[in-house]
């Protein structure tokens, strides 16, 4: 039986390759950047399992080009970048990496919402650029987030790792999901509450949901109309949970406060996107789960998925369990 092959687009630690190189061929590229999608189809012809992160989008039209594809394993908990159906109806697996990056993501969650409250970004270029001629009573005035109400959107991992530090910060912690999580109200004391409540009632609104047909663009004019006028919405999860032209908009209008981004509607963000001029926007480059050590282990799991899925095991992280009817 020929070896199962694995293509590797991007870079990834030599551990991940010595890992897989044990239980197959290893076709990898050293690269950061995207690669050109005609190499990236004539690699994945040959594939039986692909390691990917998030902005590698797996539709019908790309999987028509790679016959013998068994699994995709995203390097990234989040997996919109998938067609799940697709994938499904072609006998391909899908995996993403939970838990791991839960802590990563939640501590950048939270130094975005206090960068935004406290100014931390716009103080520092304030001072880099030269501008910092004198001191005085008001200079870069903020927002308390230290017994402040947050409002937390989607009480995933992420979301109950974000409420645990709102805790330390003895802050009063509302949520809204799906369905209640009652232990995380027995344990963090959040409270269930409406959307709508969440919006009216928060000083930090914070979206951390996945982003499905239900949540595309969940935060929306209307949305942002009920948020008070001091408000921060922090957006950690997809850009495209948030309708970013009401949010400039109701930024433009003061309508709320500011801001605090990881993610956009288009990644990488355009440089002419009116977000990137407003000072009280905090506006990273979609680093939530960027740390050596975790990027590290996130790879590692994505490579064990990959290599249960072309060892006809069942992969500990399989986003699509109807596929196993369907397997080739
Ligand atoms: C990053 O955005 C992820 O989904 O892991």
């Amino acid at each position: 039986m020929n070896q199962p092959r694995f293509f590797i687009p991007n870079r990834v630690s030599e551990e991940v390759l010595q890992f897989l190189q044990q239980y197959g061929d290893v076709d990898y590229r050293n690269k950061e950047e995207q690669m050109a999608e005609e190499e990236f189809l004539d690699g994945l012809s040959k594939a039986d399992a692909l390691l990917c992160y998030s902005r590698q989008k797996i539709n019908g039209r790309i999987l028509e080009q790679a016959p013998q594809l068994k699994a995709v394993c995203n390097i990234a908990v989040g997996y919109d970048n998938f067609d799940l159906e697709e994938l499904t109806k072609r006998g391909v697996m899908a995996t993403n990496t939970p838990g791991i990056l839960t802590e990563t993501t939640a501590d950048l969650t939270f130094s975005i919402l206090m960068a935004a409250a406290r100014r931390v970004a716009e103080a520092d270029h304030y001072v880099k650029s030269g501008q910092w001629q004198e001191w005085f009573p008001s200079l870069m005035l903020g927002k308390d987030v230290f017994g402040a109400t947050i409002g937390i959107i989607g009480m995933g991992r992420i979301g109950e790792a974000v409420a645990r530090r709102a805790k330390g910060f003895d802050m009063d912690i509302l949520y809204h999901n799906r369905s209640r999580k009652t232990d995380v109200e027995e344990k963090l004391g959040a409270s269930y509450v409406s959307l709508e409540q969440l919006l009216q009632q928060s000083d930090y609104v914070v979206v951390l949901t996945p982003l499905t047909d239900e949540t595309r663009k969940m935060i929306g004019e209307k949305e942002l109309a009920l948020m008070k006028k001091d408000a921060i919405l922090v957006n950690a999860s997809r850009g495209a949970t948030v309708d970013e032209a009401a949010l400039i908009q109701a930024l433009q209008k003061k309508q709320i406060a500011g801001a605090a981004l990881d993610v956009y509607e288009k990644e990488p963000v355009d440089p002419d996107n009116p977000l990137l001029k407003m000072p009280n926007v905090v506006t990273l480059p979609h680093i939530g789960s960027a740390t050596k050590e975790t990027r590290g282990k996130m790879a590692m799991k994505a490579a064990r998925n990959a290599v249960a899925a072309v060892s006809g095991e069942v992969p500990e992280n399989l986003l699509n369990e109807e596929v196993l009817q369907n397997m080739k």
